[in-house]
């Protein structure tokens, strides 16, 4: 058991909205909340676009701390009413359009949740913070991504929290807006915020549009396996439940108006990442279509503005927090690999007809 595995011995109940925990990384924070934390409320806002599943929460239905609630964070009358109704002390915000192809193909909705979204909710937190005489224990985690950097080349050193924002895509762009409105809502207003900036997520409940989801499925399908471009961009990943560790500490131990990057210090090439999936696909799944997997590779039209490298440099979370990822890279593709072997019945509705549609918007 690690040092964020177990729950500290004096610490009051919280009363959480949890933004898009309906998601995939919202999901994993809300099962490792509700575990680890049984006495806390746990209100999940999620508007459930075709990213958002409540499948997602299924083994948690009917536990009497956690409520959902089907709404968008754009939506301020109904978070003023959610804040005061539950006396809600923290929001952990995941809420997000998150990912770049989507950004690429219509970026409308990406400035609509990420920056008004993220907008409304910082004003009603504002209001309910200010009102209760501005208790110095309320929290507003915004979630964010190693991508406001933009892009590394090859022997740059890795992100730091104080490396200049400079978003590439649509999607990188919409999260450094939001960024820099938590960050001016502690600067005026000293409201109690917290920021992390991720690097790329893997594990359970992630969604097929993603790299390695994707890859897992088209592998179980006998589908070939798109890589953008020359396949030598690199990014960093993290196992999804090491991210739900460090929110946790960041939540807990963070100093508000704070920044920490999060990352798994795994920097990894985008062909070497899917041929170590093909060699675990090859190894664990006894009826693959094709096989040796890697026969399906197939290199594909590059993405538009497609970031080359991202890398964390994640002294900080580590020096101040202590904390740091438990999972290596090997073992957390081998629990992901094992995951979407034993729910196809998770994944298989998921690609419905506007999966598909949106399929092959991106790969025709
Ligand atoms: P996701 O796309 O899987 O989930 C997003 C969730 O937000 C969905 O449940 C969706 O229904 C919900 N949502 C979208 N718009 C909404 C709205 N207007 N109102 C309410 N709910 C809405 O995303 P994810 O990968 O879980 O990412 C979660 C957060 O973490 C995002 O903010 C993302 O930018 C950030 N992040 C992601 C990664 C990654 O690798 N996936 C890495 C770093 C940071
Ligand atoms: P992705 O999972 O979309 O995350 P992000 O773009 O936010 O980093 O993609 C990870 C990497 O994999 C990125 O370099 C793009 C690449 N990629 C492919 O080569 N093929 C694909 O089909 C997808 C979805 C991504």
């Amino acid at each position: 058991m690690t040092a964020f595995e177990q729950e500290p011995l004096s610490r009051s109940p919280r009363k959480l909205i949890v933004t898009g925990g309906a998601g995939f990384i919202g999901s994993n924070f809300v099962h490792h909340w509700c575990q680890k934390y049984p006495g806390d409320r746990v209100v999940v806002l999620d508007a459930l676009t075709y990213a958002g599943n409540r499948n997602n929460l299924a083994e948690l239905e009917g536990k009497a701390n956690l409520r959902f609630v089907q709404g968008d964070i754009c939506d301020r009358t109904l978070i003023d009413g959610l804040l005061q109704e539950e006396r809600i002390d923290t929001i952990a915000h995941f809420a997000a359009e998150s990912h770049v192809d989507r950004s690429i193909l219509g970026p409308g909705a990406f400035v609509q949740t990420n920056v008004v979204g993220t907008f409304t909710l910082l004003e009603a937190f504002r209001h309910h913070w200010q009102d209760a005489g501005k208790p110095a224990s309320y929290r507003f985690h915004h979630v964010s991504t190693d991508e406001v950097y933009g892009s590394l080349e090859a022997t740059d050193p890795a992100f730091s929290e104080t490396t200049p924002y400079a978003p590439n895509s649509p999607y990188s762009a919409s999260k450094a807006g939001s960024d820099h409105l938590v960050r001016a809502y502690h600067h005026t207003y000293g409201m109690p915020t917290l920021m992390t900036n991720c690097s790329n997520n893997y594990g359970p409940y992630h969604f097929p549009e993603k790299l390695i989801p994707l890859m897992c499925i088209n592998i179980l399908m006998g589908k070939p396996l798109p890589v953008y471009g020359d396949g030598q961009n690199i990014r960093d990943w993290l196992y999804v439940g090491d991210h739900c560790s460090a929110l946790d500490a960041v939540i807990h131990q963070g100093t508000p108006g704070e920044t920490y990057n999060i990352g798994g210090n795994n920097e990894v090439k985008n062909i070497d990442l899917v041929t170590m999936l093909c060699e675990l696909m090859n190894e664990l799944a006894p009826d693959l279509p094709v096989r040796p997997a890697q026969k399906l590779i197939t290199f594909v039209k590059d993405r538009p503005g497609h970031d080359r490298r991202y890398a964390i440099d994640a002294t900080k979370i580590q020096t101040e927090l202590g904390w740091t990822p438990a999972e290596t890279i090997e073992g957390g593709l081998r629990r992901t690999v094992e995951w979407y072997l034993t729910h196809r019945e998770w994944w298989q509705p998921l690609l419905s007809e506007e999966y598909q549609a949106y399929y092959r918007q991106v790969y025709a």
